[in-house]
């Protein structure tokens, strides 16, 4: 172990040499001269042998769903879907590690077994994907592992990771349900933006690729960077929304276009097909980071409208924009001559990811049969999950006022620190006071998550843990939290 600590230590310093060595050699990095290559001599097949020399380096990619349950179909479309785009780019499935809780394609609930679609007229994307970490494997745990190539660290699953070389480019795409500063898992506790950025400093102090690309969709994604992602690790990040807004769900049911009529559940997540609609029909050896950039933002925004849409967010170093997408996403020789156009019209309509859930669960009521046992499940599922939403509103917002007094409660938990300020100075206090909350308010449930602003900022007071304590007992000592404890949920921190 302290082994491993030096070596990383003496490369990250070879690595600071290095870069300022080839700084001095002039702009032309490993990989340029290869883009300006001309495709009609010696054609793609020169070509791609020419990139998978050692200078250009393998292309490696982390695709995660956060997420589970036929209600939540979307993120695990949109990860399988972005698999098929690597691969079709010939990304070599060796190189890309694909989370997924896998309980989607062959749920009783889909309408067509083994098939799992992205796009109302879209074909199957779910064919070939790998089960590297499915089920209960699925956790922040093993992400972090296989992002920094520490096998040992992992538990169960194909135990493929990240074995990346110094020259080689890294694409991670995560798709779920978040909240400020942490990201969902379909198994808890969450991903916290402390303990990712931390994970991304490990990595790129290990000298152990050359470029990444991050893009994230989810509730509040901007809140996992913004005021901690750094501008000097290589490393560049897109997220669907700002620090302080949703990111939304689409081809919903009931929207255009809609899911063909057998579909309860939305298909896709705007941000999320955005791109992948883009890179589907792009040249990729011709498009740039920056290019996608802005048709993604554009489009997720609902063209400027940022109604049923959200604020495309940019982070890290935005120093390598102008590279091709190639270098992370693969290169498809049937999009070569593609006139940079869209197969489909982009959808009109969209649905917050945290109404998701519960349009899924009114289109499940709604279809069943009359009279049946199953409907009236479903009608007491629903009603449950309305009362748990709403007991969770009441208590954080009555915990706020014990703690901050009637009139200044709501507005000291809903606080939203200045731009370039992270969202908590102390994650580990963030941690705690989410824990007493659970312990005594029951979960927070992926609805609950969006109160992570409240405990932050409970955090940046200095309110003590046993204030905390007192405080939940207070507002949650005569609710039966039952399905929704802890005990049975597990805790989000
Ligand atoms: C890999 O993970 C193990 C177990 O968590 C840990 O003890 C070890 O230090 C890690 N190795 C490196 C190189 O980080």
């Amino acid at each position: 172990m302290a082994a491993a600590a030096w070596l990383c230590g003496l490369l990250w310093l070879l690595a600071h040499a290095a870069a300022v060595a080839s700084a001095a050699d002039g702009a032309d990095g490993g990989w340029e001269p290869l883009i300006r290559m001309p495709t009609g001599k010696g054609g793609d097949a020169a070509a791609r042998a020419v990139e998978e020399d050692d200078e250009v380096g393998t292309r490696w990619a982390v695709l995660v769903a956060g997420s589970s349950g036929y209600g939540n179909y979307r993120h695990q479309a949109d990860v399988c879907h972005a698999y098929q785009i690597l691969r079709k780019g010939g990304v070599k499935e060796e190189n890309i590690v694909v989370f997924m809780y896998d309980d989607i394609a062959h749920n009783i609930l889909n309408p067509r077994p083994g098939v799992i679609i992205n796009h109302p007229k879209g074909e199957n994307v779910y064919n070939g994907v790998p089960k590297d970490y499915t089920g209960d494997q699925v956790t922040t745990e093993n992400f972090f592992a296989v992002l920094l190539g520490n096998k040992s660290a992992i538990t169960g699953g194909s135990k493929k990771v990240i074995d990346s070389k110094p020259n080689d480019h890294i694409f991670i795409y995560y798709s779920d349900h978040g909240g400020p500063g942490v990201l969902g898992m379909p198994n808890l506790p969450y991903l916290y933006a402390g303990d990712f950025i931390k994970v991304l400093k490990k990595k790129h102090a290990c000298n152990s690729y050359s470029k990444m690309v991050i893009y994230v969709e989810a509730c509040e994604s901007g809140s996992i960077f913004e005021g901690l992602m750094p501008e000097d690790l290589n490393i560049y990040v897109t997220t669907a929304s700002n620090p302080v807004e949703n990111s939304w769900g689409t081809y919903c049911p009931g929207m255009e276009p809609s899911p063909p009529p057998e579909y309860i559940t939305c298909l896709g997540d705007l941000y999320s097909v955005s791109w992948m609609e883009d890179s589907q029909t792009h040249n990729l050896k011709k498009e740039t980071i920056k290019d996608q950039y802005e048709v993604v933002k554009t489009r997720t925004s609902n063209s400027n409208k940022y109604k049923e849409g959200s604020h495309v967010m940019e982070y890290g170093d935005k120093t390598f924009k102008d590279e091709k997408l190639f270098l992370y996403q693969g290169f498809d020789p049937a999009n070569a001559n593609i006139a940079n156009m869209l197969l489909w019209p982009g959808p009109k309509g969209a649905v917050n990811q945290r109404d998701a859930d519960l349009l899924f669960m009114w289109k499940r009521y709604e279809q069943l049969n009359g009279e049946s046992v199953e409907k009236l499940r479903a009608l007491i599922e629903i009603k449950e999950t309305v009362q748990h939403r709403k007991h969770l509103d009441s208590s954080i917002d009555f915990i706020g006022r014990l703690l901050f007094g009637f009139e200044k409660g709501p507005s000291m938990l809903e606080a939203v620190r200045a731009s370039g300020l992270p969202l908590v100075d102390d994650w580990d206090c963030l941690k705690r006071m989410v824990r007493i909350f659970e312990s005594q308010c029951g979960s927070l449930t992926q609805y609950g998550m969006k109160y992570m602003r409240a405990f932050a900022n409970i955090c940046n007071s200095g309110i003590s843990e046993m204030k905390m304590r007192e405080s939940s007992i207070s507002a949650c000592s005569s609710y039966n939290s039952a399905r929704w404890s802890p005990m049975a949920q597990g805790h989000s921190a």
